[in-house]
């Protein structure tokens, strides 16, 4: 197993990519701390490790709200006794979200806030914790679109995600002596709930498939399987990356429907 004995932080664990990567850390032999703002899914998601076998705490609470994201890794450092890797993955998507004129400042503010400042804090309160453990790996959960833009935009969304890349080298850079690596990956559209409401609209469907190599969503434990690699020690040597995991949208410029 890739992860025996190591304490993994987990936001966002309550849902899609963070409820698929909590299970296959604990598969792998993490003990996880399942952290969520909404206390029923993040419960559902720790007994879902119990049953399996392995070991899971939650950890409620608004990660933008500094002194709850302070004393979630305070209490999740103790209940495991350290904490080896952090896996920032809560996300939003605010329906007010649209280009520049039109996205409300209110928007912008929390998709920033949920998007970027979360994984600030989480740095902020949880990297003294990676350092008393000797080291470890941070993943943050980034996008495609911060790589590619959209012409349907998301301009909070995008900018949010795009701090977060930013953030990610600087973070590889800063503590690549004290053994901790840092690391982002970029998914492209994957069925999580929120994904196959919006894309069971026909239109919506058809509009994007035709730029989608392998012309399917990703799915959650896909994406599950990147960021377990990314967290364990056989990715020992990488730092600073960002990882495409998008069934080659982002490599495609001009393609038809089914070229071969
Ligand atoms: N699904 C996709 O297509 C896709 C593609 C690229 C990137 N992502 C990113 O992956 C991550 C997870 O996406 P998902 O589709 O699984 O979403 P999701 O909505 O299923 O899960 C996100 C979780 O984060 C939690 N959360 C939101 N704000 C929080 C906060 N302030 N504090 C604590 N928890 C909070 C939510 O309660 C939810 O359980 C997000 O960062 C998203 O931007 C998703």
């Amino acid at each position: 197993m890739r992860l025996t004995n190591k304490r993994a932080f987990i936001s966002g664990a309550g849902g899609g990519i963070g409820r698929a990567t909590a299970l296959k850390f604990a598969a792998e032999g993490a003990a996880v701390i399942v952290s969520d703002i909404r206390a029923a899914t993040a419960e559902e998601t720790a007994q879902l490790i119990t049953t399996a076998g392995g070991a899971a705490v939650t950890a409620i609470g608004d990660l933008t709200d500094p002194a709850t994201c302070e004393s979630i890794f305070a209490a999740g450092a103790k209940a495991l006794g350290g904490i080896d890797i952090i896996f920032n993955n809560a996300g939003i998507i605010a329906a007010e979200d649209a280009g520049p004129v039109e996205t409300p400042l209110s928007a912008w503010n929390a998709t920033i806030g949920a998007n970027l400042t979360a994984v600030f804090l989480a740095c902020k309160y949880g990297i003294p914790h990676l350092l008393t453990a000797g080291g470890g790996a941070i993943v943050n959960n980034a996008t495609l679109v911060a790589l590619v833009g959209s012409a349907f935009p998301q301009i909070a969304y995008t900018a949010a995600k795009g701090g977060v890349l930013s953030m990610t080298r600087e973070l590889a850079i800063m503590y690549g002596r004290k053994n901790i690596r840092a690391n982002a990956i970029c998914p492209g559209p994957t069925a999580t709930p929120i994904v196959n409401a919006f894309m069971a609209d026909q239109a919506a469907w058809e509009l994007r498939r035709p730029f989608m190599p392998m012309g399917r969503l990703g799915r959650p434990e896909e994406i599950a399987n990147l960021v377990a690699f990314l967290a364990s020690d056989e990715a020992s040597y990488i730092t600073g990356a960002a990882y495409s995991i998008d069934g080659g949208i982002s490599a495609a410029y001009v393609i038809k429907d089914d070229p071969v």
